[in-house]
């Protein structure tokens, strides 16, 4: 394949990449999205491996590679549960940053092209900066896989001085840098860059650690975004147009999507990172199985009784959590929204910006059972609206629907928009037990005048809720 025409396979894949994130945008054309992205992502591998730079004796080395990596990549993605993702794209993220800092060693070694002045500059430049970035993208993904995975708990680590030891780490890097610029020879430049490389996975393990559970979503869309700017250091390295757009596409969407999480949860960008946030009880309920103190009485309820309820009601808000996807009940929820919309029931869904565990987590889950796009709304778009429903139905979510985020200033969450689930003539929570949620707080919500629990697992329940509705 010439050259001239790779680059026009490249310009390819670039627009198909962008009218990806484009599809990706809204649930309705996100199928097509990712159909772009695929084809996107063949057409830029196949024109770079029968492009001119790859050298035909290395092609069965490359294909080889391929076949292991893609063979792992299909049981991993065949294996892994819906709820495990979060933990699954951390990793992903981690191999895009250690790729990064692999390619910037073997570049520097790499001695098949002499440069010198300014372009021996440049390339020096990009080298220190790709490791950099990929080293903090690697160690921190590793650590936020811990974290998400349960493995690590959520509670942040609180270095004293950690603020001062990150702007020590930051003055050194630089001093190193500029050793490694003015370095003789590669032998010279060896040890700066190794020593760079050691202090930048140590960074990546302390802000990463230094981060509380509560913040975690944001550090999934940020770890995101450093992968995509690990990637476009790669592609300067490399001199590959194609990878430093992409890398720079998803950088860019990485870093929006930050901004959104942060917005969405009332944080400072700069204080997430600063990190402290969620130190509350710290360790996220899920994976450590932490209960809160019981803070009052509750009201359990059947699923008959709760049937009952569903059928007096003229509107429903349905607001589903990361419970729904560990009883992988939406099926059933779908099943429940038909009945009750075929009997005249006015039935909408709640999506907070974080439910879940990774962004747009219920939307995937609710589009797969096939519920219709348009009674499924975002937080801000149903918020008000709670007053006039006669049953709001909270399956499996917690954090996300906590009043403490607005009565409590002392809250961990204090301060994070929620789903004002109380606000309904009746609230029913679908839960196995008062264990907390991901943030480890306990739930005002429960001991509400106006609130019903329904103890047990989402799908079992639910099953039993949709026989006693059709009974
Ligand atoms: P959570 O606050 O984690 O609450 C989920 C609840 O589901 C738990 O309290 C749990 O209670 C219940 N549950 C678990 N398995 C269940 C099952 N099989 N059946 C019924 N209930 C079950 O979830 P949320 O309300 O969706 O809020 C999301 C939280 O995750 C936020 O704190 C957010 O910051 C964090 N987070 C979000 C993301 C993204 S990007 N979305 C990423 C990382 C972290 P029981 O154990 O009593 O059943």
């Amino acid at each position: 394949m010439s050259s001239s025409l790779v680059t026009v396979a490249y310009i390819g894949a670039i627009i198909l990449f962008i009218l990806s994130l484009g599809g990706l945008s809204n649930p309705e054309t996100s199928r097509r999205g990712n159909l772009y992205g695929i084809i996107g992502m063949a057409i830029a591998v196949l024109a770079t491996i029968l492009g001119p730079r790859v050298v035909q004796a290395g092609l069965p080395w490359i294909i080889g590679a391929m076949v292991v990596g893609a063979a792992i990549g299909f049981y991993a993605a065949r294996v892994v549960k819906m709820t495990q993702m979060p933990e699954l794209v951390a990793l992903m993220h981690s191999l895009v940053g250690l790729a990064a800092v692999l390619v910037g060693f073997a570049s520097y070694i790499d001695t098949s092209t002499v440069l010198s002045g300014a372009e021996k500059i440049i390339h020096e430049v990009e080298v220190y900066v790709g490791i950099l970035i990929g080293a903090v993208t690697f160690s921190g993904s590793l650590i936020a896989f811990g974290k998400l995975s349960g493995k690590i708990g959520g509670k942040p680590l609180m270095l004293p001085a950690r603020h001062w030891l990150n702007l020590g780490i930051l003055l050194v890097v630089i001093w190193y840098g500029r050793e490694f610029i003015h370095a003789a020879d590669t032998q010279a430049g060896m040890l700066p860059l190794l020593v760079m490389t050691v202090l930048a996975l140590l960074f990546g393990i302390h802000m990463v650690m230094a981060i509380g559970g509560a913040d975690m979503p944001v550090v999934v869309s940020m770890l995101n975004s450093y992968s995509g700017w690990a990637a476009a250091a790669t592609g300067f390295m490399l001199s590959n147009d194609l990878l430093i757009v992409v890398g720079a596409l998803v950088g860019s969407s990485g870093a929006i999507l930050s901004y959104i999480m942060c917005n969405a949860m009332n944080r400072n960008f700069i204080s997430v990172i600063a990190g402290g946030f969620g130190s509350g009880s710290g360790a996220p309920a899920a994976a450590s199985g932490a209960s809160a103190e019981p803070a009052g009485e509750v009201v359990p309820v059947s699923a008959q009784e709760t049937a009952e309820l569903l059928k007096e009601a003229k509107s429903v808000i349905i607001v589903p959590g990361y419970g729904m996807a560990v009883a992988q009940a939406q099926h059933t929820v779908f099943e429940i929204t038909r009945h009750l919309r075929e009997q005249g029931v006015k039935v909408r869904f709640g999506i907070h910006p974080v439910a879940g565990r990774m962004p747009g987590h219920m939307n995937v889950l609710l589009a797969e059972a096939k519920v219709p796009y348009d009674i499924v709304l975002e937080m801000e778009e149903i918020n008000e609206d709670f007053g006039d429903t006669d049953v709001a139905m909270v399956i499996g979510a917690n954090d996300i629907v906590n009043p403490a985020a607005q009565e409590d200033p002392a809250s961990p969450i204090a301060g994070m928009p929620v789903l004002e689930v109380w606000h309904a003539k009746t609230s029913i929570v679908m839960k196995r037990s008062m264990a907390s949620g991901y943030a480890g707080v306990d739930n005002p919500l429960f001991y509400k005048e106006n609130n019903r629990m329904l103890f047990g697992d989402a799908k079992k329940m639910l099953d039993e809720v949709l026989v006693a509705l059709k009974s």
